[in-house]
């Protein structure tokens, strides 16, 4: 079996989830937070390298402010089980998305999550909060741009694709490889959506709370069933010499 090396995932359907039991939304939240140190440990198991999960993204800020306070007060302790987990399973941590809108206390966690765990050679976790691929986008060319005028980038020749994603809050972090989407939809919803070029797409009815690590082995076994191309073929797929 092969392991994908990234494995980036929309945490879907928590508030469903929590719905269908007649408890609140945010009850959903707090499960589904605690899935994510569970989904950690089996990525890990199965020797995942590298983990992304949509936490929050630059659109969620339209719920109730109830929801997104009581998602950010969620995302306090998080972070905080967070830098305790990454320093006890050797996780390194990075943070997508742009911070600055986030309150102070969030942020002082967020930077002591990245600081702390930046030696540890463990499962790569990325953590997408306040993240928005258009969102990620314009800010790698707003910094180009600053470059482009400071004389640190010659010629817009030297804008490559390579260039181009250096500025990405993903620069040295591999493509996703499978991309899970928990509850049903089918949609990227802002997410990683230049990363995501050629990675698998898998959906699942299971709500992101009840998605345990069998689904996560459910989901790599489909990956293994694909045929990925890169737009090429692969041997043996080109007709036959001489036959068009
Ligand atoms: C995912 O669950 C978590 C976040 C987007 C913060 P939802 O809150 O989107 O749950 P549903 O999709 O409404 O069920
Ligand atoms: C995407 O889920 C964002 C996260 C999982 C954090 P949403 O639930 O916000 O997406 P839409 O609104 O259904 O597209
Ligand atoms: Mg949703």
């Amino acid at each position: 079996m092969e392991i994908p090396r990234h494995v980036a995932i929309i945490l879907d359907g928590n508030g469903r989830w929590a719905r269908s039991r007649g408890m609140p939304r945010n009850y959903g939240h707090v499960r589904g937070a605690a899935n994510v140190e569970n989904i950690c440990r089996a990525a890990d198991e199965l020797g995942i390298r590298y983990l992304t999960v949509y936490l929050f993204s630059t659109e969620n800020w339209k719920r109730s402010q109830d929801e997104v306070k009581a998602l950010m007060t969620l995302f306090h302790s998080y972070t905080r089980t967070a830098i305790r987990q990454a320093r006890e399973n050797n996780m390194r941590c990075r943070v997508l998305g742009d911070p600055s809108a986030l309150d102070a206390t969030l942020q002082k966690n967020l930077s002591e999550l990245v600081e702390s765990s930046k030696e540890n050679t463990g499962l790569n976790f990325q953590l997408a909060i306040n993240y928005g691929s258009r969102d990620e986008i314009v800010r790698a060319v707003r910094r180009l741009a600053e470059d482009y005028k400071g004389g640190s980038i010659g010629s817009s020749g030297e804008i490559t694709e390579e260039k181009l994603a250096s500025y990405l809050d993903t620069a040295d972090i591999p493509d996703p490889d499978l991309l899970i989407r928990t509850s049903g939809e089918m949609r990227l919803s802002n997410y990683l959506m230049w990363q995501l070029a050629y990675a698998e797409l898998y959906f699942t009815d299971v709500p992101w709370p009840a998605f345990s690590k069998k689904e996560l082995e459910k989901a790599i076994e489909v990956y293994n069933g694909r045929t990925r191309r890169f737009g090429g073929l692969k041997p043996g797929e080109e007709d036959p010499a001489g036959k068009g």
